[in-house]
């Protein structure tokens, strides 16, 4: 069997530690997978005078999948963020996190069987980047929605929720408010909703979809909502399950995709071997299924399951004293 290509961007800080391991674990699932090594970030700047030097592109634009370890983007100085610049060049207008509660993770809601799928639309809304001041003392920033990426964000949720045999789609707007912009959003929602007549629909305000993400987690489904909602409301429902070390996250256009860990370089405890892989894995699970590779992607999703639920193999963020190598020997001695 032809090996897949895939572009692997270890990042900055725990970065590089999380992507050894993870590429250990999927690497030992059997699925020839050639890694493309690229560097990003601010060793990329240090190194190769750019944040993202020409060869990630061209290494994400000829294999169309990467993997992506967390990257450091310097503060101040004109920096474009890195992944907000992976995500205009590819086109990934769908930012996916699923959400899980890890059996035997002692969080908050861990009594609560929460299996939440956020929908986060990755292009446009307040994230366009235009702004400007008007007069002194005067800023405006343009929020701008589309009926095309609406429409196609509406439709990936709608098609997830059908294929995983999801029971309603929940849409999250402001359009009591902003009854254009956010009024343009819902009207594709519905009109995509009404091509889904066997999954349920229906919308909630984002203020009081923050206040029943706490109250009640476990009464949503399938979330879908424009980019700023969605950067909000996706790292509250990875706090309900243990926090960003835990989840992971796909950014996944009509050609591309990049599947990345959402937390960031830990500079505290770079280097050390203490870092939780646990996020970069389950997005190599999520990576896994994308490519077609199911069973592998299910034997990766209990592997990692099991070591939690037995929980004598984890990292000290989640209460554990094993580092980043036993955790990850653990989970490739339950691939078998
Ligand atoms: P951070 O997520 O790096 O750290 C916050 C806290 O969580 C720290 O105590 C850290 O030790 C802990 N932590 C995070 N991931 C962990 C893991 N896998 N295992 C164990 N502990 C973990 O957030 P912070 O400090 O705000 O950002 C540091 C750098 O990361 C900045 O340069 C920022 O730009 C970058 N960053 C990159 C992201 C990305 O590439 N997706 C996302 C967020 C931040």
């Amino acid at each position: 069997m032809m090996a897949y290509q895939i572009t692997l961007i270890p990042g900055d800080g725990i970065g590089p530690e999380v992507a050894e391991a993870t590429v250990r674990a999927v690497d030992a699932t059997g699925v020839p997978i050639e890694w493309e090594r690229v560097e990003a970030g601010a060793r990329a700047l240090a190194e190769q005078g750019q944040l993202i030097p020409d060869d990630v592109f061209a290494a994400l634009e000829a294999n169309r999948i990467g993997l992506k370890g967390p990257t450091a983007t310097p503060i101040g100085g004109g920096h474009q963020s890195i992944n907000v610049a992976l995500r205009k060049k590819f086109g990934l207008y769908v930012n996916f996190r699923p959400v899980r509660m890890l059996p035997g993770l002692k969080t908050r809601f861990h009594d609560l069987p929460l299996d939440l799928a956020i929908f986060r639309e990755n292009t446009e809304d307040l994230y366009s980047g235009l702004e400007h001041e008007v007069v002194p003392g005067v800023v405006e920033s343009l929020k701008i929605i589309t009926r095309n990426a609406s429409t196609r964000i509406a439709r990936a949720a709608f098609e997830y929720a059908r294929r995983d045999r999801r029971a309603k789609v929940t849409s999250i707007h402001k359009a009591n408010i902003m009854k254009m912009s956010d009024g343009l959003f819902l009207k594709c929602c519905r009109e995509v909703a009404a091509q889904f007549p066997d999954v349920q629909y229906n919308e909630l305000i984002v203020d009081n979809a923050c206040m029943q993400l706490v109250m009640r987690p476990e009464t949503f489904d399938v979330l879908v909502m424009p980019n700023l909602y969605g950067d909000i409301i996706s790292d509250l429902t990875a706090g309900l399950v243990g926090g960003l070390g835990i989840v992971p996250g796909a950014n996944i256009g009509d050609h591309h995709a990049i599947f990345e860990a959402v937390h960031g370089t830990a500079p505290d405890i770079a280097g050390k071997g203490l870092a939780n892989p646990t996020a970069l894995m389950q997005s190599a699970v999520l990576m896994l299924a994308h490519i077609g590779e199911r069973e592998a992607s299910v034997r990766l999703h209990n592997a990692i399951y099991q070591v939690y639920a037995e929980g004598t193999h984890l990292t000290g963020d989640v209460g554990g004293k094993a580092s980043t190598t036993e955790f990850t020997d653990a989970v490739i001695a339950k691939l078998g």
